[in-house]
This record gives structure tokens, sequence and C-alpha cells, in this order.
């Protein structure tokens, strides 16, 4: 047995040694210096100065040296550190200066570029003109109903008195949805509204409904396959006639102006009873049907084609049969409905010619209305 050999305390140990050291440390200054970003620099820093880099390793075996080799390493260890700290935080300083240097340049807003470079869209004109007319009317406490535009065939014809062989029924002016069986349709005519508003909520009932309508239309000039109605519908106690024409004068006063003249035609919808087709003096000609150009060629008025009086669509008292469809009780309650037209009345009120323009989605056409928001 012998002792321990306390006096062998060799200054060189193998990954502590001068040589090794230096060579971490210049390895770890190089790859300093190569960083190019902070973000290169995080790995260097980890590669290089982390507990388990090499420097890190052989920080961790100094404790087991024998005193004087443990000074010596520890020295040489720990200013090989010290040299990667500090070049570390040098290069950390430069590239924060780099990178905020860089973010100035790319992240720069030019505040004198144009800001109106994006077109602004505009609402469409039956939109506006479809809530013009709704807000004509909740103005007076009625309320906005809505029906959907794939309607039940018995709340688009039947609940409205509207016979089994009714014309408006066949394939000729009707989209029927297939099976044939279900009696699904696209609504011709916003007044199913009516029958689904009775059928819900009680009398009194104050309703304005405008929407999309469908018939087999051609597509032209004047005609569309889809259009638009506004319906309007009131059940309550003693409701008469002069109810429907003071209402309805009231909603043509706010869209045209104050002293507009009516009229009531007498005319048949199976769902009212007595009915009437409600018309509006020529508010272009003032009801003379004349040009008031002597120079015109056409020598009558363009907006009335010479008639003098605007046709507005269809209302009357509401049929007693149609309450009792509804389940509202005709001898306690009466009732006056209306369902006018939103695109005529959009094209002769602002003199558009073609009914297409109304529906070809040009942003011009509807930027010419103004855009409301
Ligand atoms: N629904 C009718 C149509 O599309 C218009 C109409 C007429 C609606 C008279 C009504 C009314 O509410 O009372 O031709």
């Amino acid at each position: 047995m012998s002792a321990p050999n306390s006096s062998f305390d060799p200054k060189q140990v193998a990954p502590l040694g001068e040589e090794q050291v230096f060579a971490m440390r210049d390895e770890a200054l190089a790859a300093i210096a190569a960083a190019t970003d902070l973000e290169a620099l995080k790995q260097v820093r980890t590669e290089h100065a982390g507990d388990r880099s090499p420097l890190g390793l052989a920080n961790r075996e100094i404790g087991a040296l024998p005193p004087q080799a443990k000074k010596d390493a520890g020295m040489r260890v720990g200013q090989a550190r010290g040299a990667v700290n500090q070049a570390l935080a040098a290069r950390q300083a430069v590239l924060e200066v780099e990178a905020e240097e860089r973010m100035l340049v790319t992240e720069t807003v030019d505040v004198t570029l144009p800001w109106d470079r994006t077109p602004r869209g505009a609402r469409h004109p039956i939109t506006m003109l479809s809530e013009r007319i709704a807000d004509v009317f909740v103005a007076m406490g009625w309320e906005v109903a809505e029906g959907p535009l794939v309607e039940a065939e018995w709340l688009n014809f039947d609940a409205l008195n509207l016979g089994a062989d009714h014309p408006a029924r066949t394939m000729q002016d009707t989209f029927w949805t297939e099976p044939a069986e279900n009696h699904v349709v696209l609504r011709t005519h916003t007044s199913p509204v009516q029958a689904r508003t009775m059928l819900t909520r009680k009398p009194p009932i104050y309703v304005v409904c405008p929407g999309r309508v469908f018939r087999t239309d051609e597509y032209d000039a004047t005609h569309s396959p889809m259009f638009h109605q506004v319906e309007g519908l009131v059940v309550d106690e003693g409701i008469t006639m002069a109810h429907l024409k003071g209402s309805l004068d009231h909603m043509l006063q706010a869209l045209f102006g104050e002293g507009v003249v009516t009229r009531f035609r007498p005319s048949y919808f199976p769902f009212t009873e007595p009915s009437a087709e409600m018309d509006l003096v020529c508010f272009v000609c003032r009801g003379t049907g004349l040009n008031d150009d002597p120079d015109a060629e056409v020598p009558t008025c363009r907006t009335c084609r010479g008639e003098g009086w605007i046709e507005l669509g269809g209302c009357g008292v509401v049929n007693p049969r149609v309450l009792t469809a509804c389940g509202v009780d005709p001898e306690r309650y009466t009732g006056f409905a209306f369902g006018f037209g939103i695109d005529r009345t959009l094209m002769f009120r602002h003199g558009v010619e073609d009914l297409r323009s109304v529906f070809e989605g040009d942003i011009r056409f509807s930027r010419a209305f103004g855009t409301e928001i």
C-alpha cells in the first residue's frame, strides 16, 4: 500500500490545458464575431457560454483538481469565460443598435402616401330606398316584418284567397322548387308575410315588409325575374279604407315631397275587398302628360309616358276570408294592406330608364345615388 501521491500536482490536466482553453475561447470569439443578428447571437451564447458549452463543462471540472492545478486552471478558464462574456455583451450591443436601425427603415410609415386609393363602396339604392320607406312607417310606430324568400305554396297563395286555379300559380308565372309535391315556391310577392304575421301575433298589427320577390318574367328594360316589393298590413279594430289612404298619402309625401296628389282606382285582388290601385300624379309633368321641353323629340312626358299618373301598386281592405284563414276574428277586426314595387318607385323617382342597370352591380350606378351609411 502506498500513501496518496499528494506531491503530484500536474499543471496541465488534459481538457483544461492552456492550448485547449485558448482554443475554446478563440472558437467562441470567432462565433460571436460571425453572429449577424440577435437570434444568431443567442444561439452562440448557448453553444459557447452556456453550462453545457466547452468552457462551461471545463469550469465544472476545475473543482476536482488538486490545489495548484485548480488555481491555474481556474484562472485560465475564468479569464477565457470573462473574455467570451465581454465579447458577447459587446456584440449584443452592436446588434441591438443594428436591429433598431433596421426596424426604423423597414417599419417606416410614409405619411405622405395617398390614403384614398381603396375605392369606397356604396350602398345599393334599392337597399336605401327600402329602408327609407320602412323608416316612414317605423316613425308612425309600425314594425318591420320579414319572411323567407322560399315560401310554402299555402302561405303564398291559399292563405291569401288565391284559388287553386288562379293563373298566378302556374309554372308560367311562378318558380316552383323540386320535388313539386313539397309545394314550395320562390315567393311571388311579399304578401305571404301578411299571413305569417297574422298567424304568429295578435292584433293590433302594424307591419311593413320590404323584400325580394320572384316571377318567371323576362329580363329586359322593364322586367326582371327578381325584383322588390314593400308590403304593408294593419289589422286592428275599426280600420277602414280611409286609414289606408291616409297612411299611403303620408308615405308618398315623405318620399316625394309635400303636396303630392294621389288617387285610388278600382281594382281586384283576391286578398282585399274592396281593392284599389294607387296612382300618384306624375311629379314631372304635374298630370299634364306633356314634355315641358317644347323642342323635345318626344312630346309626351317621359316619366309617366303621357299618362299624367304613375301607378304605384295594389291595396285594399283585407278580405275577411284572409283574416279567417289566418286565425283573426273578422267580426272584431278589420284591416288594410298594400303592396308596392320598390324598383319601379326607384326608377321613376330617379329617372332610371333601364331596370337592368339596377341589378347589374356596377358600382358607378350605386355611387351616383351618393353613399349613405
Ligand atoms: N301582392 C300583390 C302583387 O304582387 C300586390 C298587393 C295588392 C299587395 C294588394 C297587397 C294588396 O297587400 O292589398 O301584385
